[in-house]
């Protein structure tokens, strides 16, 4: 694509480069070459203009964009980036496109969504200015269905968010991540199986960050639980943050092969809620325990006042911190 052989130019130019510079060098017209500037930097591409000297491309953008994304992303796990200003639910557009046959590897983010989704039919607040981004499997083995998938993504945003914002961000069993008591991620993973092997066809981990929000504009019914992440580096971070997670997450499914343990290690070692006290809640009521441990299947183990001890499994319960 003409645009792709302008940047290339750019890109291995020290400094400024004339349209029609380029454009000789490709034999096309100085508005050709405008053109694909112009598209470039639609894409985040970031240029300095001169009606004299051309075109300079500078540093890094603060926008989210393919590009921006690209560049921190490492490996070939992620075929392609597609940057939205808006959909409904990043994870519903990749269910619908791995319906249609779409391979992996395919990365969605949004500016903002509509319908964002949580767990158990949840909405997950979605303003601009947040992260909201998903990823396309097809997963060759067994996660346990998907619970090790959204493990492995709790312990890849939790990492990525320790490491790019220096905040000490833990994981609330068994999707949440938590800084100071309160819910500043989420992780929903969806699948669907495939009815011939009984295995997973297709998943789609996506994964919400609340970022320069302010909390009087999230919903009445989750201020006391949610904070959104805020400071100087949080308006640059972003096209890094996204990249650290995948590239983490893709390790962490490379690794996985080698030793599951070690990651439910870090997924104990960064839980925020061993020796808490917690509200397990059912449809029938709830019940007060302390949270004595995470199994290596990564269940959660807890003690009820009575003495009984109880193993909780993926989406069975909801849980609300006591103190
Ligand atoms: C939860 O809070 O229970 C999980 C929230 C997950 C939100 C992310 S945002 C990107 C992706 N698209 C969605 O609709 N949901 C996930």
């Amino acid at each position: 694509m003409l645009k792709y052989e302008v940047l290339k130019y750019l890109e291995n130019s020290d400094g400024f480069l004339s349209g029609s510079k380029i454009s000789s060098f490709l034999g096309v017209s100085r508005n050709a070459v405008w053109k694909a500037v112009k598209q470039l930097e639609d894409e985040g591409y970031c240029f300095e203009k001169s009606t004299r000297l051309g075109y300079k491309l500078i540093g890094e953008t603060s926008e989210l964009s393919q590009y921006g994304i690209r560049k921190y992303l490492s490996g070939d796990f992620v075929r392609e980036v597609e940057v939205l200003d808006e959909v409904s639910s990043t994870n519903t557009y990749l269910m619908e496109r791995g319906s249609k046959g779409e391979k992996e590897g395919l990365l969605v983010v949004a500016k903002r969504q509509t319908g964002g989704k949580g767990r158990r039919g949840r909405h997950f607040h979605s303003p601009e200015g947040g992260l909201y981004f998903s990823l396309l499997l097809r997963p060759k083995k067994d996660y346990e269905g998907t619970s090790y998938l959204t493990v492995m993504t709790a312990v890849s945003v939790m990492d990525a968010i320790r490491e790019i914002l220096h905040l000490p961000v833990g994981i609330k069993w068994v999707n949440d991540i938590y800084l100071d008591g309160k819910k500043c991620a989420g992780i929903l993973t969806e699948a669907t199986v495939d009815f011939e092997t009984g295995g997973v066809a297709y998943a789609v981990v996506g994964v919400g960050i609340n970022l320069n929000a302010k909390i009087e504009s999230f919903p009445k019914e989750i201020r006391d639980i949610a904070c959104a992440i805020s400071g100087e580096n949080t308006y640059d971070c972003k096209n890094r943050l996204v990249a650290t997670v995948v590239n983490k997450l893709v390790e962490n499914l490379a690794y996985f092969n080698y030793d599951k343990g070690a990651i439910i290690e870090k997924y104990r070692k960064g839980s925020v809620l061993i020796g808490k006290r917690v509200n397990v809640i059912r449809e029938e009521g709830g019940q007060i325990a302390r949270v004595s441990g995470i199994t290596d299947e990564g269940h959660l183990l807890v003690v009820y006042d009575d003495g009984r001890e109880e193993e909780l499994y993926f989406g069975e319960v909801s849980l609300c911190l006591k103190d």
